[in-house]
């Protein structure tokens, strides 16, 4: 269960300092080259085609010139984790195998004093063991557990995704986290739970009577929830998800990819899809470097997460012809990254989920290395059969490939 986050020594902090190698930890995220004195990569904090991110691993620090981002070994995990300073410093005493000194229990007025976003970390890690918790009770294996299993969930994944349940009641998780010392507002603040409109005293759950799932930034902490229904109740959303908050913008988050990011590096390609289910089917039939974007369109930031692993995606598309064309303008933004894009679509109205669970892990592999086609290719092929008919749309379809190789920058 949750507990407070205590302070880190000064002594931890000194450790991480003197131990931590910027050129080793750098190249976990862009692969270096030495030039001089100095190594060099393009920076993965901006876009650009020729490097001007230099590492000095005599002076411990990185610099870039073209965007001026710079700083020491823990700036560097902050900047690109995007994590606080003791975040960061906690990060690399993990890797470096660094013995974690706790300060002295926090008096209240130090809990206090944390910092809004702490709060929010915790609020959310103490939600995600709660639904993970539920699971076991009574009401959650015979509802969320056997849900999963339906689905041919294992302990294994169910324990790698953090998914959960969210018991049928309206304060469950609300008590709870009260009881253990979490503040109401932070609860707010955190989206977990919701005032009543018109009475503010009024306080209930969020997630209720749903299987969750749980979504992690890049350095595997939860952030968010996505809830799925368990009825065919057609007046509900099949999803109920985490609002945006102070740690949560949807549109710099890719589901799945704290669980992929060494995956998509070592096979230097990110499959892309729509929904929570892809991501965790996936993974399921040995597929592990696939993100989802979580049902809206592709943003340059996410792409840009991409790119910190790889300079390829193959997006799998899923439903109709019709559809396809409108998600078209993600491939566009992908090209615009200056990522190498493939596509692959399903057969009969199957998605990854799906088509996965139905062919079997083996067939399914295969059929993702068969598949791929370059976007020219996609983009042809979908626009083939009017463009056979008609003139008009002919001269669209090559209006669509010019303004997608357009795209692509020189060479
Ligand atoms: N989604 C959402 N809210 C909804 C419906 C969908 O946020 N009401 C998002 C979810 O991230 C979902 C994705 O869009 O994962 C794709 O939607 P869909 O294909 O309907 O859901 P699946 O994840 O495929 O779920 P299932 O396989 O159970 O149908
Ligand atoms: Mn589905």
């Amino acid at each position: 269960m949750c507990s407070i986050l205590p302070m880190l020594s000064p002594q931890t902090t000194d450790r991480v300092r003197e131990v931590a190698d910027i050129e080793d930890i750098v190249n976990e995220y862009v692969p270096l080259k030495k030039k001089g004195q100095n190594l060099w990569a393009c920076c993965p904090f901006h876009n650009e085609k020729s490097p001007s991110f230099s590492v000095s691993p005599a002076k411990q620090i990185y610099k870039c010139f073209g965007c001026g981002k710079a700083g020491d070994p823990i700036q560097f995990i902050m900047d690109i984790e995007g994590m606080s300073f003791t975040e960061a410093v906690r990060h690399l005493a993990q890797r470096y195998g660094i013995e974690i000194e706790e300060e002295r229990e926090r008096t209240p007025e130090q809990r206090r004093a944390l910092s809004e976003r702490e709060a929010l970390f915790m609020a959310l890690n103490y939600a995600k063991d709660f639904f993970i918790d539920q699971l076991k009770t009574p009401e959650g294996r015979a509802i969320g557990l056997s849900y999963f299993k339906e689905r041919g969930f294992t302990p294994e994944i169910l324990e790698a995704f953090d998914l959960g349940y969210a018991p049928d009641s309206w304060d469950a998780l609300l008590t709870a986290a009260e009881k253990a010392g979490l503040q109401r507002d932070v609860l707010l603040k955190a989206g977990l739970v919701l005032q009543k409109e018109g009475d503010a005293e009024r306080v209930y759950d969020r997630f209720r009577n749903r299987v969750t799932f749980t979504i992690h930034n890049v350095s595997g902490k939860p952030i968010a929830f996505g809830a799925r229904i368990l009825t065919q109740d057609k007046k509900q959303p099949k999803y109920i998800n985490s609002p945006e908050t102070e740690i949560y913008h949807k549109s710099d988050v890719l589901y799945g990819i704290f669980q992929a990011k060494k995956s998509i590096k070592a096979q230097n390609n990110c499959y892309l899809v729509e929904g929570y289910t892809d991501v965790i089917s996936m993974h399921l039939a040995g597929v592990e470097n696939v993100v989802a974007s979580s049902g809206t369109s592709l943003t340059e930031n996410q792409i840009k997460l991409i790119k910190r692993f790889s300079n390829q995606v193959t997006v799998l598309f899923d439903g109709d012809a019709a559809g396809i064309k409108a998600s078209l303008r993600g491939i566009d933004l992908i090209l615009e990254g200056g990522l190498h894009v493939k596509a692959i679509t399903f057969p009969d109205g199957d998605d990854p989920d799906s088509y996965a669970r139905k062919v079997g892990p083996a067939a399914f592999r295969e059929y993702l290395a068969q598949a791929p086609k370059d976007f020219v290719r996609f983009q042809i092929d979908l626009f083939q059969e009017e463009a056979a008919k008609d003139p008009q749309a002919r001269v669209a379809l090559i209006q669509t490939l010019l303004t997608s190789i357009s795209k692509i920058g020189d060479g």
